[in-house]
């Protein structure tokens, strides 16, 4: 540590109170590089600064006092979706998820308000039906009083994952969050749409990143340029909400595909959410004379890619068969 970062250290930059116990482990960290291979963050943004090990320098150099926390690096700190895919390929065993959310705690405590990856609630369409309070498992979501005794709900910065179930389940569209990291419900429904019309794929894939993702990237699948289905990346099964299947139809999908954790390996408890909702969907399509052969729900655990390839290719073999949706069907749709 430099001598100006000791002044700030020891003048306390900011109170890390809770992070300054990881300084070991940070040391540990040998920048290999596993940890962003499968990083969802990374993916959309290709920073060094986006991914867990940048993100860990930063939270070092903030508790050692070498970095000052500026709005820019705490918005960083936020930004993560808690899928673990770093901590689990950690090669140095380094506890990063549990490190950022320590860091978190710090910063919001230093008074830091930022828009990370967090559930954001517009409160002129919140209509307080505590749905999304109910289905969160980190109880993020609350409702409080504001100064003037006001109700509205409220997110936890600190323990919301930013896993989007919240969002799926809002029945009136209250909940959002942050554009460019391709998760909210319109950056999800264009592509939706570029896959099918650009690309002109029949089937379309909602994969849960946790499991499934990495599973797909390690498969021997030929490329998804030459094969008929289009892979959407989700940060769990429970976040495909139920218009995006029916976008997918609607557009000229032959089928929609989900593939989630299998049941009690969600870290969201998704999935069970994610069952009921296509059991109703199918009785949907049904009623408006669509084959409920057309949405199908599938579960594979990480490393499943020969299990997930078959799969695929199984449903793309099934849906040749069927064809694609007939006019009249997709006007009903259209109501
Ligand atoms: Fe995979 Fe929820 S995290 S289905």
């Amino acid at each position: 540590m430099g001598i100006l970062g000791k002044l700030f250290y020891f003048k306390g930059n900011g109170d890390f109170k809770r992070s300054r116990k990881y300084e070991q482990e940070l040391n540990k960290c040998i920048r290999c590089g596993y940890c962003y291979e499968l990083c969802p963050l990374f993916k959309s943004f290709y920073w060094e600064s986006d991914t867990p090990r940048g993100k860990l320098l930063l939270i070092y150099g903030m508790i050692t006092g070498e970095i000052k926390p500026t709005q820019k690096i705490v918005d960083k700190i936020f930004q993560c979706f808690y899928c673990k895919n770093c901590s689990d390929n950690c090669s140095a065993g380094v506890p990063i998820t549990d490190i950022l959310t320590d860091a978190r705690a710090d910063l919001i405590e230093q008074g830091f308000d930022v828009e990370g990856t967090i559930a954001k609630i517009d409160e002129d369409l919140c209509s307080i039906c505590h749905i999304c309070e109910s289905i969160c498992k980190y109880e993020a979501l609350e409702v409080k009083k504001d100064k003037e005794g006001k109700e509205k709900m409220t997110v936890d910065k600190i323990e919301c994952r930013g896993c989007g179930l919240c969002m799926a389940a809002c029945p009136t569209g209250a909940i959002s969050q942050k554009e460019g990291c391709e998760i909210t419900l319109p950056e999800l429904h264009n592509k939706v749409k570029e896959i099918i019309k650009e690309d002109k794929k029949k089937l379309i894939v909602f994969a849960c990143n946790w499991s499934v993702f990495p599973g797909m990237q390690l498969s021997e699948s030929p490329s998804l340029v030459k094969t008929p289905y289009g892979i959407i990346v989700s940060m769990c099964s429970g976040r495909v909400a139920p218009e995006l299947v029916l976008d997918a139809i609607e557009e000229g999908a032959w089928g929609v595909m989900v593939a989630g954790c299998p049941p009690e390996e969600c870290d969201h408890d998704g999935n069970y959410k994610t069952r009921r909702r296509l059991v109703l969907l199918k009785n949907v399509i049904k009623e408006l004379g669509i084959d409920p052969k057309r949405i199908r729900l599938e579960w594979f655990s990480t490393g499943e890619s020969a299990k997930l390839s078959k799969a695929i290719d199984d449903y793309v073999k099934e849906l040749d068969k069927i064809g694609p949706i007939k006019k009249i069907e997709k006007r009903k749709i259209g109501g």
